[in-house]
């Protein structure tokens, strides 16, 4: 890890069910935060690059996620778009020894 960042605990991971996402606000960046029903943990930004739709309302399945506006999909461990042409920012995201969700600060 880069000496000078930060990390930010974000929410306790429980308040997050399996399968959704929630949006937080980070140093100005409007960031989601989904859990997967398989335990993973991502953190993209929250606006959607086609039409800024709400990403973590968007639907869930492995490590994808589909836009809940006009269905672009992304890979959200990379940020990659699976359908679409924008990718996503991605940031880096763990949880704690008290199953926090910790957030690198962008
Ligand atoms: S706003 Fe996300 S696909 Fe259009």
């Amino acid at each position: 890890m880069n000496g000078s960042a930060v990390e930010v605990i974000l929410a306790p991971l429980e308040t997050i069910p399996p399968g959704e996402g929630r949006e937080f606000s980070v140093a100005g960046e409007r960031i989601a935060v989904i859990r997967s029903r398989t335990g993973q943990v991502f953190a993209v930004q929250a606006g959607c690059p086609h039409k800024s739709g709400p990403l973590a309302d968007g639907l869930i399945g492995g490590s994808t996620l589909i836009c809940p506006l006009h269905s672009w999909k992304f890979d959200l461990s990379s940020g990659e778009a699976l359908t679409g042409s924008c990718r996503l920012k991605t940031y880096a995201v763990r949880l704690d020894d008290a199953g926090r969700i910790v957030l690198t600060a962008p």
